[in-house]
Protein backbone atom coordinates (compact mmCIF):
# COMPACT_ATOMS: atom_id res chain seq x y z
CA UNK A 1 0.00 0.00 0.00
CA UNK A 2 1.05 3.59 -0.86
CA UNK A 3 2.42 5.25 2.29
CA UNK A 4 0.61 8.59 1.70
CA UNK A 5 -2.36 6.10 1.55
CA UNK A 6 -1.50 4.30 4.52
CA UNK A 7 -1.10 7.54 7.12
CA UNK A 8 -4.10 8.74 6.05
CA UNK A 9 -6.10 5.50 6.65
CA UNK A 10 -3.99 5.12 10.10
CA UNK A 11 -4.70 8.47 11.21
CA UNK A 12 -8.73 7.97 10.11
CA UNK A 13 -8.38 4.93 12.37
CA UNK A 14 -6.70 6.45 15.08
CA UNK A 15 -8.98 9.71 15.23
CA UNK A 16 -12.22 7.14 14.96
CA UNK A 17 -10.77 5.01 18.18
CA UNK A 18 -10.43 8.71 20.05
CA UNK A 19 -13.02 9.95 19.41
CA UNK A 20 -15.10 6.87 20.17
CA UNK A 21 -13.12 6.37 23.30
CA UNK A 22 -14.06 10.09 24.57
CA UNK A 23 -17.76 9.43 23.89
CA UNK A 24 -18.05 5.69 25.16
CA UNK A 25 -16.81 6.42 28.28
CA UNK A 26 -17.78 7.83 31.21
CA UNK A 27 -16.76 12.16 32.17
CA UNK A 28 -14.39 12.94 34.23
CA UNK A 29 -17.43 14.94 35.95
CA UNK A 30 -19.18 11.93 37.07
CA UNK A 31 -19.15 10.99 40.60
CA UNK A 32 -17.17 9.89 42.07
CA UNK A 33 -15.46 12.59 40.46
CA UNK A 34 -11.49 11.50 41.07
CA UNK A 35 -11.90 7.63 39.84
CA UNK A 36 -13.31 8.78 37.05
CA UNK A 37 -10.30 11.84 36.27
CA UNK A 38 -7.86 8.69 37.11
CA UNK A 39 -9.64 6.73 34.20
CA UNK A 40 -9.87 9.45 31.96
CA UNK A 41 -6.02 10.78 32.32
CA UNK A 42 -5.06 7.25 31.75
CA UNK A 43 -7.18 6.38 28.70
CA UNK A 44 -6.43 9.84 27.40
CA UNK A 45 -2.95 10.11 27.57
CA UNK A 46 -2.31 8.73 24.39
CA UNK A 47 -0.35 5.71 23.42
CA UNK A 48 -0.27 4.12 19.98
CA UNK A 49 -3.68 2.92 19.66
CA UNK A 50 -3.02 0.10 18.30
CA UNK A 51 -5.36 -2.62 19.88
CA UNK A 52 -8.92 -0.17 18.75
CA UNK A 53 -7.09 0.76 15.80
CA UNK A 54 -6.74 -3.55 14.84
CA UNK A 55 -10.32 -3.98 15.70
CA UNK A 56 -11.40 -1.25 13.60
CA UNK A 57 -9.28 -2.01 10.17
CA UNK A 58 -10.12 -5.95 11.20
CA UNK A 59 -13.61 -4.81 10.92
CA UNK A 60 -13.07 -2.88 7.99
CA UNK A 61 -11.23 -5.18 5.88
CA UNK A 62 -14.72 -6.91 5.82
CA UNK A 63 -18.17 -5.98 5.17
CA UNK A 64 -19.14 -4.74 8.94
CA UNK A 65 -23.10 -5.17 9.85
CA UNK A 66 -21.97 -3.13 12.92
CA UNK A 67 -20.16 -0.20 14.11
CA UNK A 68 -16.76 -1.57 15.37
CA UNK A 69 -16.26 1.13 17.90
CA UNK A 70 -17.60 -0.47 21.03
CA UNK A 71 -15.72 -3.61 20.74
CA UNK A 72 -12.59 -1.08 19.46
CA UNK A 73 -13.24 0.86 22.73
CA UNK A 74 -13.48 -2.64 25.15
CA UNK A 75 -10.25 -3.49 24.03
CA UNK A 76 -8.58 0.17 24.81
CA UNK A 77 -9.92 -0.10 28.07
CA UNK A 78 -8.61 -3.64 29.25
CA UNK A 79 -5.21 -2.27 27.82
CA UNK A 80 -4.98 0.80 29.80
CA UNK A 81 -6.30 -1.20 33.08
CA UNK A 82 -3.16 -3.18 32.62
CA UNK A 83 -0.65 -0.16 32.12
CA UNK A 84 -2.23 1.09 35.41
CA UNK A 85 -1.67 -1.93 37.43
CA UNK A 86 1.44 -2.80 35.24
CA UNK A 87 3.06 0.52 36.49
CA UNK A 88 1.77 -0.02 40.16
CA UNK A 89 4.88 -0.64 42.92
CA UNK A 90 3.98 -3.65 43.48
CA UNK A 91 4.45 -4.71 40.16
CA UNK A 92 7.13 -2.89 37.67
CA UNK A 93 6.81 0.38 39.63
CA UNK A 94 6.88 2.57 36.93
CA UNK A 95 6.83 6.47 37.08
CA UNK A 96 6.10 7.36 33.65
CA UNK A 97 3.30 6.34 31.08
CA UNK A 98 2.62 7.51 27.73
CA UNK A 99 5.09 10.52 28.13
CA UNK A 100 3.26 11.49 31.33
CA UNK A 101 3.51 10.69 35.52
CA UNK A 102 2.27 7.05 35.53
CA UNK A 103 -1.44 6.93 36.91
CA UNK A 104 -0.49 6.32 40.49
CA UNK A 105 1.60 9.15 40.64
CA UNK A 106 -1.27 11.47 39.36
CA UNK A 107 -3.27 10.49 41.85
CA UNK A 108 -2.24 7.80 44.24
CA UNK A 109 -2.43 4.25 44.43
CA UNK A 110 -5.65 3.02 45.63
CA UNK A 111 -7.31 5.45 42.84
CA UNK A 112 -5.01 4.20 40.40
CA UNK A 113 -6.01 0.44 41.72
CA UNK A 114 -9.90 1.60 41.42
CA UNK A 115 -9.12 2.95 38.19
CA UNK A 116 -7.73 -0.43 36.90
CA UNK A 117 -10.66 -1.94 38.39
CA UNK A 118 -13.61 0.06 37.44
CA UNK A 119 -12.12 -0.34 33.22
CA UNK A 120 -12.38 -3.66 33.56
CA UNK A 121 -16.38 -3.71 33.78
CA UNK A 122 -16.69 -0.99 31.69
CA UNK A 123 -15.22 -2.70 28.77
CA UNK A 124 -18.03 -5.62 29.21
CA UNK A 125 -20.33 -3.53 29.65
CA UNK A 126 -19.58 -1.61 26.91
CA UNK A 127 -19.54 -5.09 24.44
CA UNK A 128 -23.17 -6.02 26.18
CA UNK A 129 -24.78 -2.64 25.40
CA UNK A 130 -23.11 -2.03 22.29
CA UNK A 131 -24.00 -5.37 20.10
CA UNK A 132 -27.30 -5.61 22.29
CA UNK A 133 -29.39 -5.64 19.22
CA UNK A 134 -26.98 -9.01 17.96
CA UNK A 135 -26.74 -11.52 20.78
CA UNK A 136 -24.94 -14.32 19.24
CA UNK A 137 -21.98 -11.22 18.64
CA UNK A 138 -22.17 -9.70 21.69
CA UNK A 139 -21.74 -13.35 23.61
CA UNK A 140 -18.61 -14.09 20.75
CA UNK A 141 -17.27 -10.39 21.47
CA UNK A 142 -17.63 -11.08 25.31
CA UNK A 143 -15.88 -14.23 25.15
CA UNK A 144 -13.27 -13.56 22.85
CA UNK A 145 -11.86 -10.54 25.26
CA UNK A 146 -12.76 -12.01 28.78
CA UNK A 147 -10.65 -15.13 27.72
CA UNK A 148 -7.67 -13.01 26.68
CA UNK A 149 -7.92 -10.67 29.65
CA UNK A 150 -8.07 -13.64 31.95
CA UNK A 151 -6.20 -15.89 34.03
CA UNK A 152 -4.85 -18.10 31.39
CA UNK A 153 -3.83 -15.34 29.44
CA UNK A 154 -3.28 -11.95 29.78
CA UNK A 155 -3.25 -12.46 33.66
CA UNK A 156 -1.51 -15.34 33.40
CA UNK A 157 1.25 -14.07 31.60
CA UNK A 158 1.67 -10.58 34.01
CA UNK A 159 1.79 -13.51 36.73
CA UNK A 160 4.69 -15.51 35.40
CA UNK A 161 6.20 -12.22 34.16
CA UNK A 162 6.19 -10.96 38.08
CA UNK A 163 7.63 -14.29 39.35
CA UNK A 164 9.93 -15.84 37.13
CA UNK A 165 13.34 -15.05 37.44
CA UNK A 166 15.42 -17.77 35.74
CA UNK A 167 16.07 -17.81 31.66
CA UNK A 168 13.23 -20.87 30.99
CA UNK A 169 11.98 -20.91 27.03
CA UNK A 170 8.73 -22.26 27.95
CA UNK A 171 7.95 -19.56 30.39
CA UNK A 172 9.06 -16.95 28.26
CA UNK A 173 6.67 -18.36 25.90
CA UNK A 174 3.98 -18.43 27.97
CA UNK A 175 4.61 -14.73 29.29
CA UNK A 176 4.82 -13.62 25.13
CA UNK A 177 1.88 -14.73 24.70
CA UNK A 178 -0.42 -13.93 27.78
CA UNK A 179 0.58 -10.82 28.27
CA UNK A 180 0.83 -8.82 24.92
CA UNK A 181 -0.16 -11.37 22.47
CA UNK A 182 -3.35 -12.48 23.81
CA UNK A 183 -4.55 -8.68 22.96
CA UNK A 184 -3.79 -8.04 20.31
CA UNK A 185 -5.02 -11.96 18.74
CA UNK A 186 -8.29 -10.96 19.95
CA UNK A 187 -8.21 -7.16 18.57
CA UNK A 188 -7.81 -9.10 15.00
CA UNK A 189 -10.01 -11.82 15.97
CA UNK A 190 -12.86 -9.45 17.53
CA UNK A 191 -12.54 -6.62 14.69
CA UNK A 192 -13.23 -9.46 12.28
CA UNK A 193 -16.19 -10.91 14.12
CA UNK A 194 -18.20 -7.86 13.65
CA UNK A 195 -16.85 -7.33 10.11
CA UNK A 196 -18.88 -10.47 9.55
CA UNK A 197 -16.26 -12.86 8.69
CA UNK A 198 -16.67 -16.11 8.22
CA UNK A 199 -15.34 -18.72 11.00
CA UNK A 200 -12.24 -19.55 9.08
CA UNK A 201 -11.19 -15.99 8.66
CA UNK A 202 -12.21 -14.84 12.15
CA UNK A 203 -9.48 -17.92 13.17
CA UNK A 204 -6.96 -16.84 10.71
CA UNK A 205 -7.05 -13.11 12.41
CA UNK A 206 -6.98 -14.83 15.59
CA UNK A 207 -3.42 -16.35 14.62
CA UNK A 208 -2.30 -13.19 12.75
CA UNK A 209 -2.77 -11.59 16.20
CA UNK A 210 -1.01 -14.01 17.97
CA UNK A 211 2.03 -13.83 15.48
CA UNK A 212 1.93 -10.38 15.56
CA UNK A 213 1.68 -10.01 19.32
CA UNK A 214 4.22 -12.04 20.00
CA UNK A 215 6.44 -10.06 17.66
CA UNK A 216 4.87 -6.63 19.12
CA UNK A 217 6.38 -8.08 22.95
CA UNK A 218 9.86 -9.15 20.82
CA UNK A 219 10.45 -5.44 19.91
CA UNK A 220 9.21 -4.19 23.28
CA UNK A 221 12.16 -5.97 24.70
CA UNK A 222 14.56 -4.54 22.47
CA UNK A 223 13.45 -1.29 22.97
CA UNK A 224 13.56 -1.73 26.67
CA UNK A 225 17.37 -2.17 25.75
CA UNK A 226 18.04 0.61 22.97
CA UNK A 227 15.54 3.48 22.51
CA UNK A 228 15.77 6.50 24.87
CA UNK A 229 12.75 6.92 27.50
CA UNK A 230 11.83 10.59 25.49
CA UNK A 231 11.15 8.43 22.25
CA UNK A 232 9.57 5.80 24.26
CA UNK A 233 7.62 7.54 26.70
CA UNK A 234 7.92 5.21 29.54
CA UNK A 235 11.18 4.29 31.39
CA UNK A 236 13.86 2.02 29.35
CA UNK A 237 16.04 -0.24 30.99
CA UNK A 238 13.24 -1.20 33.49
CA UNK A 239 13.58 -5.40 32.57
CA UNK A 240 17.05 -5.43 33.90
CA UNK A 241 16.06 -3.13 36.60
CA UNK A 242 13.53 -5.57 37.54
CA UNK A 243 15.20 -8.64 36.98
CA UNK A 244 13.09 -9.85 34.42
CA UNK A 245 14.64 -12.15 32.11
CA UNK A 246 13.35 -11.92 28.46
CA UNK A 247 13.68 -13.49 25.24
CA UNK A 248 16.42 -11.06 23.92
CA UNK A 249 18.36 -12.13 27.34
CA UNK A 250 18.03 -16.04 26.34
CA UNK A 251 18.53 -15.65 22.58
CA UNK A 252 20.50 -12.54 21.90
CA UNK A 253 19.90 -9.59 19.79
CA UNK A 254 20.12 -10.92 16.31
CA UNK A 255 18.12 -13.69 16.98
CA UNK A 256 15.09 -11.68 18.26
CA UNK A 257 15.28 -9.84 15.21
CA UNK A 258 15.24 -12.83 12.77
CA UNK A 259 11.86 -14.04 14.95
CA UNK A 260 10.18 -10.64 14.79
CA UNK A 261 10.42 -10.70 10.74
CA UNK A 262 9.88 -14.69 10.35
CA UNK A 263 6.65 -14.03 12.71
CA UNK A 264 5.52 -10.85 10.53
CA UNK A 265 5.96 -12.63 7.29
CA UNK A 266 3.43 -15.69 9.58
CA UNK A 267 1.23 -12.73 10.37
CA UNK A 268 1.14 -11.45 6.81
CA UNK A 269 0.16 -15.41 5.04
CA UNK A 270 -2.94 -15.52 7.94
CA UNK A 271 -4.19 -12.26 6.90
CA UNK A 272 -3.46 -12.94 3.10
CA UNK A 273 -5.23 -16.20 3.50
CA UNK A 274 -8.75 -14.74 4.14
CA UNK A 275 -11.14 -13.30 2.21
CA UNK A 276 -10.52 -9.69 3.76
CA UNK A 277 -9.42 -6.77 1.83
CA UNK A 278 -6.39 -6.63 4.05
CA UNK A 279 -3.67 -4.27 2.42
CA UNK A 280 -3.70 -1.75 5.36
CA UNK A 281 -3.81 -4.30 7.71
CA UNK A 282 -0.18 -5.68 6.45
CA UNK A 283 1.55 -2.75 6.12
CA UNK A 284 0.34 -1.73 9.48
CA UNK A 285 1.93 -4.91 10.69
CA UNK A 286 5.39 -4.76 8.77
CA UNK A 287 5.12 -1.06 10.20
CA UNK A 288 5.10 -2.66 13.83
CA UNK A 289 7.96 -4.93 13.47
CA UNK A 290 10.22 -1.43 12.57
CA UNK A 291 8.10 0.83 15.28
CA UNK A 292 10.86 3.36 17.34
CA UNK A 293 7.87 4.10 20.11
C1 LIG B 1 2.60 -1.47 26.07
O1 LIG B 1 1.72 -1.53 24.99
C2 LIG B 1 2.60 -2.77 26.78
C3 LIG B 1 3.02 -3.88 25.93
C4 LIG B 1 2.24 -4.88 25.70
C5 LIG B 1 4.35 -3.90 25.37
P1 LIG B 1 1.74 -0.41 23.89
O2 LIG B 1 3.15 -0.23 23.39
O3 LIG B 1 0.71 -0.73 22.85
O4 LIG B 1 1.32 0.88 24.70
P2 LIG B 1 0.54 2.18 24.26
O5 LIG B 1 -0.92 1.81 24.22
O6 LIG B 1 1.06 2.63 22.93
O7 LIG B 1 0.83 3.16 25.36
C1 LIG C 1 3.36 -5.18 29.65
O1 LIG C 1 4.60 -5.73 29.64
C2 LIG C 1 2.25 -6.09 29.46
C3 LIG C 1 1.02 -5.56 30.04
C4 LIG C 1 0.85 -4.36 30.57
C5 LIG C 1 -0.10 -6.45 30.05
P1 LIG C 1 5.74 -4.70 30.05
O2 LIG C 1 5.81 -4.54 31.51
O3 LIG C 1 6.97 -5.05 29.28
O4 LIG C 1 5.14 -3.35 29.40
P2 LIG C 1 5.80 -1.92 29.54
O5 LIG C 1 7.20 -2.07 28.99
O6 LIG C 1 5.75 -1.55 30.98
O7 LIG C 1 4.93 -1.07 28.67
MG1 LIG D 1 5.32 -5.66 33.18
MG1 LIG E 1 5.99 -2.68 32.63
MG1 LIG F 1 8.28 -3.63 28.37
Amino acid sequence: MDASLFQSRHEAFIEQAESSLRLLTPASTTRPERLHEAMRYSLEAGGKRLRPVLCLASAAAFAPQADAAHAATALECIHTYSLIHDDLPCMDDSDLRRGRPSCHKSFDEATALLAGDALQPLAFELLATGYASRPTLATALVRELALAAGSKLLVGGQTEDMDGQENDADRIEFILLGKTAAMLSASFAMGAMVGGASAVDVEHFRLAGRASGIAFQLVDDLLDLTADADQLGKPVGADAENGKSTYVDMHGIGATKERIEALTIETVGHLRATKGDTAFLVELVRRMSARRT
